[in-house]
Order: structure tokens, then C-alpha cells, then sequence
């Protein structure tokens, strides 16, 4: 990872924060991209004060007619691009039939039409040079639908799907694609801001360890890490073969009850 350049979408603050920090702590150059120059410039700022090199790059990810501009922007800092971290991505509880449309949109263009369409800028680049990495945070949302964060919960399975696809077809190349599932996250990001409590038996994980799944992808290839600390594998297993009694599974933990008081 050494003096490789990675762009990193929703370096701002929460967990794309951590990630752009950990990636210049393993040797990587950093791109931050977001919409406030003011929170970019300090997380770049903590890259420079631990020795790293980081640039921010304002940008607004429901804007993809910008992100061929933004990559030719992006490239000319460090003369290359090797890794694109898809990271940036909103949220809002909410009954379905009081979602505005304005939101759906804006939720669907930057959850999942950005990180596709960042991903199309870029990808000639990596398939010339013979090497990159796509990684897209995802959520274990994407895995079993949330009541009243439908439009979330689609765009994130919309992004997993999308990343399997892709990992199939660029098998026979040198450009890797990794999906990263976070469940519940601690001390800051979207969750932490909403300020409710992870179901104890659900449990939850630190930014820090959404980082390290960013790293493992790099490393190992990874098509998919999920970051959750409770057995979630065969829980899904389970919801794959009875989506009923996934909902059971998941009322059992509470979650519906929780998500009603986000709305609230
Ligand atoms: N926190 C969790 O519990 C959790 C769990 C599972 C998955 N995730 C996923 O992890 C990722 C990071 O979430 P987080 O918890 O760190 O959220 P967050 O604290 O709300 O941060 C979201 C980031 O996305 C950026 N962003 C939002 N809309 C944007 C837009 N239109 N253009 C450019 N940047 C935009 C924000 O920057 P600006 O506002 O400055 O533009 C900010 O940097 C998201 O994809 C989220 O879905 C989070």
C-alpha cells in the first residue's frame, strides 16, 4: 500500500474519516472528498499531523455529471489513482409513504448511482495501469431489509449486488472490487449521531474496524467482510431461506421498535 494514491468518498467526518486516516497510517496518499471543505481540510490536517500526505477535493456525490472532472482533478494531485473507497452515504428513518421524493433520489444518487458512476470514471485508469482496488461501504442493511430505512436499505443491497457483479467480471483482470457491510457503529458516524443503542444481542463495532475492513480487502482481495461483532453470517443464512423468520429473528432483537424511535 506504500506511496498508493486512494480516494476516499465521505472523508469529512464518521467513519470515512478513520478510513482516510488509516490508509495514510499503512503509507497511502489520500484524496478526501466531500462537501465541506472546512471538515475535509481537518481531516487532512490529522493525515499531515501523523506524517501522511492527504488532499481534500470538494465535491457533491448526487452531482455525477462533475465526477469525470473530479477523478482528472483527483489523478492530477498525486499523477495517479490506484484505490477509490466509496464510502460517502446518507440516511433517513421515516414511514415509507412520507418519504419526499427529493429524498429518495438524493439517497439512491449517492448510495449507489455515485458510487457506480464514480467507480465507471475511474475504472479505465486502473485497467491501463494493471492494478486498483474499488471498495464500497455497504451496510448489513443491504443484507436484510430495515423497516422505515427502506430507501437506505435499497440502495445499499443495490450496492452489494452491483459490487458482485462487477467482481465476476473483472476476474480476469488486475482490478480488485470489495463490498464492506457494517452493522450497528459506535462514536461517531450516522448511528452514533442518531444517539440510540445498539440491541445488546446485535452489538456493535467502532469505526475503526470498518477501517481495518477497508485494509483486509486491500490485502486479501476480499469480496466481502462484514463488520459486526454478534454471529451474523448464519443469521442471514437463516433470512435467506425464510425471510419470515428473519423478521422473526430481528423483532426479537428489537429492531423495529428502535427504528420507530428514530423516526420520532
Ligand atoms: N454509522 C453506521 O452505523 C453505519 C453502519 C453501516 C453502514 N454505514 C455506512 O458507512 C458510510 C459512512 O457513514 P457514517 O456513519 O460515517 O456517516 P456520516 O457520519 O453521516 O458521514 C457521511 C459522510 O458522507 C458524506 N456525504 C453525504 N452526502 C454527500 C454528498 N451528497 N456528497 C458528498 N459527500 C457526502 C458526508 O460529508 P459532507 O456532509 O461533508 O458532504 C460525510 O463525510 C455510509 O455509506 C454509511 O451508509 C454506516
Amino acid at each position: 500500500m506504500e506511496g498508493k494514491v486512494a480516494i476516499v468518498t465521505g472523508a469529512s467526518r464518521g467513519i470515512g474519516q478513520i478510513i482516510a486516516q488509516t490508509l495514510a497510517q499503512k503509507g497511502m496518499k489520500v484524496i478526501a472528498v466531500a462537501r465541506s471543505i472546512d471538515n475535509l481540510s481537518k481531516t487532512c490536517q490529522l493525515i499531515k499531523d501523523e506524517g501522511g500526505q492527504a488532499t481534500p477535493i470538494m465535491a457533491d456525490m448526487t452531482q455525477s455529471e462533475n465526477f469525470e472532472q473530479l477523478i482528472e482533478k483527483a489523478t492530477s494531485v498525486y499523477g495517479k489513482l490506484d484505490c477509490l473507497v466509496n464510502n460517502a452515504g446518507i440516511e433517513q428513518y421515516q414511514h415509507f409513504k412520507n418519504y419526499s421524493s427529493e429524498y429518495i433520489n438524493n439517497c439512491l444518487k449517492t448510495n449507489l448511482h455515485a458510487p457506480i458512476l464514480l467507480s465507471k470514471a475511474i475504472l479505465p485508469q486502473l485497467l491501463e495501469q494493471g492494478n486498483g482496488h474499488i471498495i464500497n461501504v455497504a451496510s448489513l442493511a443491504g443484507k436484510k431489509g430495515v423497516s422505515y430505512n427502506s430507501i437506505y436499505s435499497a440502495s445499499k443491497s443495490g450496492l452489494i449486488m452491483w459490487t458482485d457483479s462487477m467482481r465476476q467480471e473483472l476476474s480476469q483482470t488486475d482490478v480488485n472490487i470489495s463490498v464492506v457491510c457494517p452493522g450497528f457503529i459506535r462514536d461517531s458516524g450516522m448511528f452514533h449521531n442518531s444517539g440510540q443503542t445498539a440491541p445488546k444481542l446485535l452489538g456493535s463495532s467502532l469505526p475503526q474496524d470498518v477501517a481495518d475492513a477497508v485494509i483486509k480487502c486491500i490485502k486479501n482481495n476480499s469480496a466481502e467482510v462484514i463488520v459486526n461483532p454478534g454471529p451474523m453470517k448464519p443469521l442471514l443464512a437463516l433470512n435467506q431461506i425464510s425471510p419470515r423468520l428473519g423478521d422473526w429473528v430481528v423483532k426479537l432483537f428489537g429492531v423495529p421498535e428502535m427504528n420507530q424511535k428514530r423516526i420520532e
